[in-house]
């Protein structure tokens, strides 16, 4: 296995929230101790409900937030060794899709000069050989080049996330952060992005950290799977392991919870879904002790309410984070 080209090492990032002036600040733990690696020509997927803190990893990758503890190391360097300036070359190497072309593109700039601006930020370019590239990244995201001319608003939903894609792959990076690239999208069109972006991986040799509510949307794409409950990892593993054999009774909720084409495989997770308790997640603000799925998890006892528990290796690289794993295995059997 080759070395990592990006590692989160216990990454923390607390969120200190003020209530009125008078009143004392409350501290929001959105991601706590959360440690993976991504390495080159791979996609790591990270899937969990929302306010999981997904996004809040992906953003303290990007350095749009401040980790309050841990370190992210990039090509084995730590990304915060600079201060807080972020070097122009870390800028061009890691790039961003959000969910939503609508807002993260310019409704008065054209593709093209959406396309130009990114490429101009990071080396020098004009005229024809601009346009001759212009037109390389709109063909290699589908899109042909007269659509150079064009606003976000006559673009499809689509049509948008490959322009999304085209100003990312413009510069070139070596990663590119998706959070929720299709989750706006319809499902064909959901998989036709997803194999957009496996296939430009292959070519290209790109590492993505791909972002999720739901396990089904990240199966196809990544390599490993993270899943998170409450700002923590619960189970870190294998995509084929983690989706095709869940462990934490979180995952198998999640997994439950998804919605698929197959009849068979569809009465399967309904009966899955009726053994599993169907509330709510508790406010990050006050998680519950000890393991914080306990509140939720047909399988709690009072060790569960304790302590937090410890990652368990489960063969084939896969970690899980469960108290009850062992007994939910035996009676898995
Ligand atoms: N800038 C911020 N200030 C205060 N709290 C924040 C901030 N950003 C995120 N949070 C809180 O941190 C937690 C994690 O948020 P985050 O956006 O990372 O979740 P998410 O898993 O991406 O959710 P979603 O699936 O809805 O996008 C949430 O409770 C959120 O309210
Ligand atoms: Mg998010």
């Amino acid at each position: 296995m080759s070395a990592p080209l990006l590692s989160v090492e216990n990454l923390s990032v607390d969120f200190h929230l003020k209530r009125g002036w008078l009143a004392r600040s409350l501290t929001l733990s959105a991601v706590r101790g959360v440690s993976f690696a991504i390495e080159p020509g791979r996609t790591f997927g990270l899937v969990g409900e929302s306010g999981s803190g997904k996004s809040t990893i992906g953003r303290a990758i990007l350095r749009l937030a401040e980790p309050s503890a841990g370190r992210i190391l990039f090509d084995g360097a730590d990304i915060a060794a600079g201060g807080r300036r972020t070097p122009l070359a870390y800028r061009r190497d890691v790039q961003v899709v959000f969910q939503d072309p609508l807002s993260s593109l310019n409704p008065r700039q054209s593709v093209g000069t959406t396309i130009a601006q990114a490429i101009r930020r990071h080396r020098r370019s004009s005229g024809a050989a601009l346009e001759k590239e212009i037109a390389g990244v709109l063909d290699s995201v589908g899109l042909a080049t007269w659509q150079a001319k064009r606003h976000p608003h006559e673009l499809s939903g689509g049509q948008r996330q490959r322009v999304a894609i085209a100003r990312a792959l413009a510069v070139r990076p070596r990663l590119i952060v998706c959070d929720e690239p299709v989750s706006a999208l319809d499902v064909s069109t959901q998989s036709q992005v997803i194999n957009l972006l496996v296939d430009l991986q292959r070519e290209r040799g790109l590492s993505y950290l791909f972002i999720a509510h739901n396990l089904d949307v990240v199966r196809h794409i990544s390599h490993s799977i993270g899943v998170l409950y409450l700002g923590r990892l619960v189970e870190v593993g294998p995509a084929a392991r983690v989706y095709g054999a869940p462990a934490h009774p979180y995952t198998r909720m999640l997994l439950a919870s998804t919605l698929v084409a197959d009849p068979r495989v569809q009465a399967e997770r309904s009966r899955a879904r009726r053994t599993l308790p169907r509330s709510e997640p508790p406010s990050p603000l006050a998680p519950p002790p000890g393991c914080a799925f306990h509140t939720r998890c047909a399988w709690a006892d009072e060790t569960c309410r304790g302590g937090a528990p410890a990652f368990c290796a489960r063969g084939g690289d896969r970690l899980v984070a469960c108290h009850r794993l062992e007994e939910i295995e035996r009676c898995a059997h």
